[in-house]
Parts: structure tokens; C-alpha cells; sequence
């Protein structure tokens, strides 16, 4: 199993090219299943996800082509909507097949994701959603079966999830009466598949909004052909500008939207960092010190529960005490007890972390828990003093592109090792 070694501290300089974005891509790749096509998608990042997304697509039946970050996807033979357990358990997002393929088919058998590392992570609201579309759905041996016709409906979420609202969204594509989606997220990854429905024919008023009023197509198409390009990762940009602030170094991210960062960059101009923003990139300097800034997660546009980790790591170098609470998910603190291994001081109760600043921290094995969590403790081996052998890396080389390519470009000793 590969680990990573990690020499710090660094200071960083340069530039690094952000990929597009994970959590984009793979309900897009799935939106495909749901009209037979021809799909381009640029800007497509080349993690193991993706790998296992092009998977669980051609175990549909879909034909997939790799040319650097571009993949095109035919759809027009697919004849197998089902998605098999040891896909599902390694990556979550393999439920959102669910959607496009019951919309398509008017069936799928998607295996029912288990646990998490970061607790129970339900599909309530996506089962209650397609239920109120008219569908039946069943659990029978670990497996969703979903079947029927689907109808124009309200489907209200009692909270806003990004899964959800996705998956609602690919089941109208074939539904030529309205669905209204309420309390739908808002998240820029939404907003995505959103443009990419709208170039299969989808009519959908409210894009960005908290209320999706949706009619997909009135089958009068035999099959399609788009090209779209996939949104900057903010999660993978808000980790370079917090890598950035953590090594008091000016770094310069590229091919990024700000307008998807601005909670992020607001919390780091509260710690002290400034910016030079324009259209596709940031310039960000760090001040001398890291001021202490407490934060609690939100949904979109509040700031994201995937950079909880790593803000978590800025934290414990700040000149005084702070608080992260998360509030989208309570159990997503797996990080803490490695870096408080690094020499971080930080408690723990119910989902606040409290963190008191410490002016270094310093070398150590450590593990990664989950991909955020493992970006976390990379973060943590950049600034700490000494050697970091992070394992289970796995992780990371879920949702990370080229990671340590990307590091040592920009003057990071960190070397990946087969143990
Ligand atoms: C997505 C992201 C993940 C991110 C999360 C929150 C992808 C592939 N993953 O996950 O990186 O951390 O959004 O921004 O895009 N909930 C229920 N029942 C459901 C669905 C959700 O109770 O059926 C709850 C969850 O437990 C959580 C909240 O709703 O408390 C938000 O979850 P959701 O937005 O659905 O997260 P994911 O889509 O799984």
C-alpha cells in the first residue's frame, strides 16, 4: 500500500493548475445513462472515482473513451441498469445511477451504499422522492429496486442535499410533466449538471435557486449529442489557498472560479491572507501571522464541510483559540486525534472542534481516514517540522489529482513510497 513521505516544513511558491471538478463530474457521467447519446465532457479530472465511475458505466452497457481529461461517453446501448455492490461500496456517488437509469428504463437496482467513514450517511430522502414520483421502490438483499412510471410531482427536501437534489434531477429527464424540486441545493456542482440537462433538452427554471421547477423531454429525440466542460474543483482550490495560508507563501491558482470561493476566501482574509482576484485565478498573500477565525459549515454558499479538515490544520498554527463546528455532517472529525499526533492541541465535543494555537507542529506517522480528512493530514505534513509518513493514501487518490505532482511543483518535499 502506497504512503506518503512528507519533509517540512515547506514554503511554497508558483503556480498550480486546479482540475475540474470531482463532485461534478460523476453525477454528470451519470446524467449520460439517462438519454441515449454521444457525450463529450472537458475538464474531466483523471481520479480513481472517475476510474470507477467509467466502471460502473460500461458495466451498463455504455461505451467510454479516455483522452487526457476528456472522455467521451455513447449511451445509446445501454441495456443493463444495474449497479453491483463492490462498486457502490468503494465510492457512494455510484447511487446517483439511480436517477437517470429509473428515468430511462423505468427500473434500476442500485446496491444501497453502506457506512461511511465519517458515520451514517442515509439515501432517505432520494427513495422518499422517487416514491412520491410515482416510482415503487423495494430493498431485497442489500439492493434498491426501483420501478415505474414517474409523474410531475413537489418533492420538498427537509434538508438540502447535493445527492439528492442530483438524483431527483437526472429521474425528470425523460418526464414530460413538471416536477418541483423545494429546499433543492444550490451548490455549484448542481448548478453544473443543471447547464448539462439544459444541453440535453431539459427545461429547468431556477438554476442556483433553493426551488428547481423542472420538465424533461417529451421524447420526440431518438438520441443526442453534447459537449460540456467541467467546473474548477473549489475543494481542491480552497485546499491550495489554505496550504498557502498554513506556509505564510504566496501561491497563485489557475483555471478557478472565485465567485464558488467566496466563503472561503473571506474566512481566509479574516485569518489575515490577501488577495489579487480576477476572473480565473487568485494570488493570495498570507499576512505574518495566522489570526484565529472560528467557522461553522454550511451549504452552498456557506462554507463547505469538505474544507472542515483543512481548515482545521490552519487552526492549529493561528496566534490564539478558535472553534469549527460542522454542521452538515456531526461525525466528520476523524482528523483530529492525527493531528493533535502532529503536536495540535484540539478537543473534540459532540461536532465543535476546539482548537488552541500551537506554534509548531511536528513530524509523525499518521494515517488518512477519508479523502478530505487525508488532504487534512498532508496540510499538516507541509507545515510540520521533520518527516510525516501518511499512509492509507487511498483516500486521497480518490479525489485528488496528481497530489503530490501538484505539491512538488510548488516546493513540497513529498515522495509517494510502496511499503
Ligand atoms: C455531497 C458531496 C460531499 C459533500 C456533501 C455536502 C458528492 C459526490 N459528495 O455528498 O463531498 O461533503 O455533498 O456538501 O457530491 N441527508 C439525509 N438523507 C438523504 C441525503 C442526505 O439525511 O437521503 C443528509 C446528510 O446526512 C447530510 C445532509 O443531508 O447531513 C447533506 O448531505 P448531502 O448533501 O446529500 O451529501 P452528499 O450528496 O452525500
Amino acid at each position: 500500500m502506497d504512503k506518503f513521505i512528507i519533509n517540512g516544513p515547506s514554503t511554497l511558491n508558483g503556480e498550480v493548475e486546479i482540475s475540474g471538478a470531482k463532485n461534478a463530474v460523476l453525477p454528470i457521467m451519470t446524467a449520460c445513462l439517462a438519454f441515449p447519446g454521444v457525450y463529450r465532457l472537458k475538464n474531466v479530472p483523471m481520479l480513481r472515482d472517475t476510474k470507477t465511475m467509467i466502471k460502473l458505466l460500461e458495466i451498463i452497457g455504455a461505451e467510454v473513451d479516455v483522452f487526457n481529461d476528456e472522455l467521451v461517453i455513447n449511451s445509446k446501448k445501454c441495456n443493463n441498469p444495474e449497479a453491483p455492490y463492490e462498486l457502490v461500496k468503494t465510492m457512494r456517488a455510484s447511487f446517483y445511477v439511480l436517477g437517470p437509469l429509473l428515468s430511462r428504463f423505468k427500473y434500476s437496482k442500485v446496491s444501497l451504499p453502506g457506512g461511511c467513514a465519517w458515520g451514517p450517511r442515509p439515501v432517505d430522502y432520494h427513495i422518499k422522492a422517487f416514491e412520491q414520483m410515482g416510482a415503487k421502490v423495494n430493498l431485497k438483499g442489500g439492493y434498491i429496486l426501483a420501478e415505474g412510471e414517474l409523474s410531475g410531482t413537489i418533492v420538498e427536501f427537509k434538508k438540502s442535499s447535493v445527492g439528492a437534489t442530483g438524483n431527483v434531477l437526472m429521474a425528470c429527464v425523460n418526464l414530460n410533466e413538471k416536477v418541483i424540486i423545494k429546499n433543492a441545493a444550490m451548490e455549484p456542482e448542481i448548478v453544473d449538471l443543471c447547464h448539462f440537462l439544459i444541453k440535453i433538452g431539459v427545461k429547468i427554471d431556477g438554476v442556483g435557486t433553493s426551488e428547481l421547477k423542472v420538465v424533461g423531454l417529451d421524447n420526440k429525440t431518438e438520441s443526442v449529442n453534447v459537449e460540456h466542460t467541467i467546473i474548477p474543483d473549489r475543494i481542491e482550490a480552497g485546499t491550495f489557498l489554505i496550504a498557502s495560508a498554513i506556509t505564510k507563501s504566496n501561491l497563485k491558482i489557475v483555471n478557478v472560479n472565485p465567485n464558488h470561493l467566496i466563503a472561503v476566501t473571506d474566512a481566509l482574509l479574516a485569518s489575515g491572507c490577501e488577495f489579487e482576484i480576477d476572473e480565473r485565478s487568485i494570488n493570495i498573500f498570507p499576512g505574518k501571522c495566522i489570526k484565529p477565525v472560528n467557522i461553522i459549515t454550511d451549504i452552498y454558499p456557506g462554507y463547505p464541510t469538505d474544507l472542515q479538515a483543512q481548515w482545521v490544520v490552519l487552526m492549529s498554527l493561528a496566534d490564539g483559540s478558535s472553534m469549527v463546528q460542522d454542521t452538515i455532517y456531526n461525525d466528520r472529525f476523524s482528523h483530529i486525534p492525527e493531528l493533535n499526533r502532529l503536536g495540535a492541541q484540539i478537543t473534540l465535543e459532540e461536532n465543535i472542534a476546539y482548537i488552541q494555537g500551537v506554534k509548531k507542529l511536528y513530524g509523525a506517522e499518521v494515517m488518512s481516514t477519508d479523502i478530505r480528512a487525508s488532504a487534512a493530514m498532508i496540510l499538516g505534513g507541509i507545515a510540520a517540522f521533520g518527516e510525516t509518513v501518511l499512509s492509507r493514501i487511498y483516500h486521497i487518490d480518490r479525489g485528488y489529482e496528481n497530489i503530490e505532482f501538484k505539491l512538488s511543483r510548488i516546493g513540497v518535499d513529498i515522495k509517494r513510497v510502496d511499503y
